[in-house]
């Protein structure tokens, strides 16, 4: 349990959270830069480029979910009154929105009107009826959340970016006195 951990096993569970902060990070910015560029392509073109968006996505939602349950599991990165503070604040709101935009480009692609295969098998185009409207309404959220979304890493960025130069550190509850992603 985290409460008896020892360091090692506290080094490890943070390298574990740093991984999968940094291999998020990556495939987050991919999709939500590459999002942009779907439109515009030849449908058979435009299936294979969706194939792998729809994957990202879902790995994203797969490494979010896990790595909230490992910060969660080990209590990682709970300063004492972290709520009080806006750059913790960004952190955990990242969670929930992440999980939810990837579940609003199922449903977009749930009501798609051609053939949207997560990783060339999980076929999300066939979840629903097409319908081009409901389709039109979860492609505007998934825009909006994109906004969202690249607002918050930029915040986020800055954020990390004024760290580097403020050491609070020792505001910080981290058994392991080194940076945090
Ligand atoms: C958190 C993960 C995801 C991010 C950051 C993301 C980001 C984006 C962005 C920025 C766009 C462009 C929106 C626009 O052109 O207005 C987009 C489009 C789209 N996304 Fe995602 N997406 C994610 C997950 C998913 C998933 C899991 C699926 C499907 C299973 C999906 C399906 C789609 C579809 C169908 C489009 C519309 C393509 C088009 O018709 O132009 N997305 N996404």
């Amino acid at each position: 349990m985290s409460g008896s951990a020892s360091a090692s096993d506290r080094k490890f569970h943070y390298t574990v959270a740093r991984v999968l902060h940094w291999a998020a990070l990556v495939i987050i910015v991919f999709n939500l830069l590459s999002g942009w560029r779907l439109d515009g392509f030849e449908l058979d073109i435009k299936k294979v480029l969706l194939m792998i968006h729809s994957g990202v996505g879902t790995s994203i939602f797969a490494i979010m979910l896990f790595r909230w349950w490992w910060r969660r599991r080990h209590n990682l990165y709970t300063p004492p009154g972290w709520w009080k503070r806006p750059s913790m604040v960004i952190q955990w709101v990242f969670y929930p929105l992440l999980l939810t935009q990837a579940i609003i480009g199922v449903t977009v692609a749930a009501f798609i009107d051609y053939e949207v295969l997560g990783f060339g098998f999980i076929p999300y185009s066939s979840l629903a009826a097409d319908n081009p409207g409901l389709q039109q309404f979860f492609l505007q959220s998934h825009t909006i959340m994109a906004w969202i979304l690249i607002t918050l890493v930029l915040l986020h960025g800055a954020e990390r970016w004024r760290m580097m130069f403020v050491d609070d550190i020792s505001t910080m509850n981290v058994q392991e006195p080194t940076k945090l992603p």
